[in-house]
């Protein structure tokens, strides 16, 4: 049976790559989007035009009052386009950026970090389990920044570091339905990440560049397929893993 994943945040960036990945490996991808609804069926454009299904549904990652909703679109979407009750892969990919030092930090931002990041991965997967197939796969998105540091980014990188936490002790629970759990943690990649910082200013594209190994910082091209091949049969004893995917950042 064809496989089904759910991608949040595929409508840009990393989870859109990883979405486009995951169809050419051949499953088909339900996209999330918060406010991009444009870009994300555009995405299940691209994964149709590969062969695959797909559809678009809006999630706000950092409410978890509406998680119950969004349980019931998907519940809605499974049985219109797949006649099933269930799905198999889960990538925790949504998220924003931001940076900010410690002394200057909001609440509100520290807030919006927590509930998008952490409390929303955690309720999210909560709320998605009794749908998910025994023997499927979750993916959760960290960052290189929860084993290396750079200063402005320590709320951020903290609720990653929880993510991390959150994975071991997902797969260690969820192990007896054969479900495999894995962080991936990129480097510093060009997307519209905190504003296209890493993409747009030279001057930081640059620093990150400088800390990486093979020289440049990432594309989303570095990332996905990187993703999607976790999702893979070939990939299906690896779990419990955090595993940075950032050219050699900071070695
Ligand atoms: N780029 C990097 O350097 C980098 C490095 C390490 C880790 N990461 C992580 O990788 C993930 C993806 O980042 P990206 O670089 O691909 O960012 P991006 O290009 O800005 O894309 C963000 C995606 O997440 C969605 N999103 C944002 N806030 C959301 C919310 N509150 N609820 C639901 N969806 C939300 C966006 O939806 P809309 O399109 O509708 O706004 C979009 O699809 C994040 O978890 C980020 O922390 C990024």
């Amino acid at each position: 049976m064809t496989k089904i994943a759910i991608v949040t945040g595929s409508s840009r960036g990393l989870g859109r790559n990883t979405a486009l990945n995951i169809a050419r490996q051949g499953s088909d991808v339900v996209v999330t989007y918060h406010s991009q609804a444009d870009a994300a069926l555009a995405v299940v454009a691209e994964v149709e035009a590969l062969g695959r299904k797909a559809v678009a549904l809006q999630l706000d990652a950092g409410n978890v009052t509406t998680f119950p909703a969004f349980v019931e679109r998907l519940r809605q979407a499974l049985r219109d386009t797949w006649q099933r009750d269930s799905f198999d892969h889960l990538v925790n990919n949504a998220g924003h950026g931001d940076m900010a030092s410690i002394a200057e930090t909001s609440e509100a931002q520290f807030d919006a970090l927590v509930n998008v990041h952490f409390k929303g991965v955690f309720f999210l997967t909560q709320a998605l389990l009794p749908l998910m197939a025994d023997g499927g796969r979750i993916v959760n998105i960290s960052s290189g920044l929860t084993r290396i540091s750079y200063p402005g980014f320590a709320a951020y990188s903290a609720v990653k570091g929880a993510v991390e936490v959150l994975s071991v002790y997902l797969a260690k629970e969820l192990g007896s339905r054969g479900i495999a759990v894995n962080t991936v943690a990129p480097g510093a990649i060009e997307t519209d990440f905190l504003g296209g910082a890493v993409r747009d200013l030279p001057d930081l594209n640059k620093v990150f560049a400088d800390m990486t190994t093979l020289g440049r910082v990432g594309v989303p091209g570095d990332i996905g397929p990187m993703i999607a091949s976790l999702l893979g049969e070939e990939n299906r004893w690896i779990n419990a893993q955090r595993i940075e995917v950032s050219g050699g950042q900071t070695i």
